[in-house]
């Protein structure tokens, strides 16, 4: 199976980025430990990390015939990128959305996904291991 994997904005960050919140791993870390994971359960992935919007969908569009699932952190394109979340139902894709933090408990206006509903699941609050989760998820419930 092919999973292709898709960071947002400000992931680039991770380590130095408010650690309290989305840990101390470097995004290069996080990439490590998902690709391990996956080889583990003999599961390929493309792992991109972008903080443009369009760069984002056109991702989603170059990476869709070689995937069989994405998995995506739209970071805070989330709360309000319907061109993200058009992206993601236009691909066809089955998607696990992630976030690191729990966004149901924080600021108010983290609370609405708009992209989510593009997704089959949403798997948050977890740190690094919400990924490991989506790639859980998209295994067992692929229908390939
Ligand atoms: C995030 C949560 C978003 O609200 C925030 O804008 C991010 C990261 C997370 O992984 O917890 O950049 O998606």
């Amino acid at each position: 199976m092919n999973i292709l994997v898709i960071h947002g904005p400000n992931l680039n960050f991770l380590g130095q980025r408010e650690p309290a919140v989305y840990g101390s791993l470097t995004l290069k870390q996080l990439d490590a430990r998902i690709k391990e994971h996956a080889a583990a359960k003999k599961t390929k992935v493309r792992v991109f990390q972008s903080n443009c919007e369009g760069r984002i969908i056109d991702l989603i569009a170059a990476n869709m015939a070689w995937a069989d699932w994405l998995i995506i952190n739209p970071a805070a394109y989330t709360h309000y990128s319907y061109a993200i979340r058009d992206a993601i139902k236009a691909s066809g894709l089955p998607a696990v959305e992630v976030h690191l933090s729990d966004t149901a408990a924080r600021e108010p206006f983290r609370r609405l996904s708009v992209t989510k509903t593009a997704c089959l699941k949403q798997i948050k609050g977890l740190g690094h291991n919400s990924y490991l989760k989506a790639v859980d998820f998209a295994l067992k419930n692929d229908k390939k």
